[in-house]
């Protein structure tokens, strides 16, 4: 019988450098957690989407055909690689904010020739094997993960160039936040950088609202999986006894506001009991869990210009339906 082999050790050098920085105390997560849910209108924040099951559902989504912004994305990445290279130029400091598995970001790896790149997600634990792999394929290139939840506000730490940061927020997560959430956002990326500061960003538009709302509530039940899933990962966390099958999926397009609005419903009257409190639901009664809003492209390019960037260019697909902005600090 021939040896197992031995597992072969990368040199340390080649080593990604994993940051983790403050996680919030379980005891912060819980409060949190109840607050959302003994609010009047009961809320969960979304990034508690993202436990294990939960991640490979979302991955799972963006392999739908009704849900267009990946794809469409990915698609306008392929088609305006040069242009996009040519605007950006190389030896950038590129930021990858919402990293995961950090495969957008490596499509561009060799189109714009990066000198550093600073993966961020909220846990380091997302990033490890990802930064690993992506460190044997482009073994010249310095590469940083960072654990942080960025969405308060991103703190880089002192190993990340100051100059020429390049900051990456592809897939629409911007739509996550409210417009004037997101001129905050921005504006804080913007005081985050020097004045040779650039943006790539992805925006979903506004479209046919079937499209849209067949984005958001698939004849697979995938979608409803992932929205339901995140009561499985508060149960946990709170030690609550969400019943998953009582609470139904429903999301809709709000054309006033321009977004899609994620909820979960109780299908019968329902008490959500955790230790210290209970929350009572009644039938009909929803919990918010997210809303993802949608722009017309000149809307947005004034959001950038509110939030103290300056729009270059605008790349759109053949129907509109997803814009790439590059902007400058
Ligand atoms: N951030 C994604 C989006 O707005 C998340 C998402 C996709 C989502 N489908 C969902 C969230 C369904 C809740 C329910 O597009």
């Amino acid at each position: 019988m021939k040896p197992l082999a031995t597992p072969t050790r990368m040199p340390d050098t080649v080593r990604p450098r994993l940051v983790q920085m403050q996680l919030p105390s379980a005891q912060d997560v819980r409060a949190e957690l109840a607050a959302g849910l003994l609010a009047p209108r009961a809320t969960i924040a979304p990034k508690y989407f993202y436990d294990e099951l939960g991640s490979h559902l979302f991955a799972a989504i963006t392999a739908l055909d009704e849900y267009t912004p990946t794809r469409t994305e990915a698609e306008i990445f392929a088609r305006r690689r040069g242009e996009i290279a040519a605007a950006v130029g190389p030896e950038t400091v590129f930021v990858d904010l919402g990293a995961g598995n950090c495969a957008k970001a490596a499509r561009l790896f060799g189109a714009l020739r990066p000198r550093q790149y600073a993966a961020v997600d909220i846990s380091v634990d997302f990033l490890r094997s990802a930064l690993e792999c992506l460190q044997r394929e482009h073994p010249d290139l310095e590469i940083l993960g960072i654990g942080q939840d960025f969405a308060r506000g991103l703190a880089l730490p002192g190993e990340v160039h100051a100059q020429r940061r390049l900051f990456f927020y592809p897939g629409s997560s911007i739509g996550n936040f409210a417009p004037d959430e997101a001129i905050v956002f921005l504006h804080r990326l913007h005081a985050c950088g020097a004045e040779d500061a650039q943006l790539l960003i992805g925006v979903d538009l506004i479209k046919d609202e079937a499209v849209l709302n067949a984005a958001y509530d698939d004849p697979l039940g995938v979608t409803a999986a992932f929205n339901r899933n995140v009561l499985r990962h508060v149960g946990r966390l709170l030690d609550a006894d969400f019943d998953v099958a009582q609470w139904k999926h429903v999301a809709l397009y709000a054309a006033r506001e321009a977004r899609i609005e994620m909820h979960l419903e109780a299908l019968a009257d329902v008490t959500v009991r955790w230790p210290g409190a209970e929350r009572r639901f009644a039938r009909g009664e929803r919990i918010h869990t997210e809303n993802s809003y949608k722009y017309r492209p000149e809307t947005f390019a004034e959001l950038l210009r509110a939030a103290g960037w300056n729009p270059r260019h605008v790349w759109l697909d053949d129907r509109a339906w997803f814009a790439l902005f590059h902007a400058a600090a």
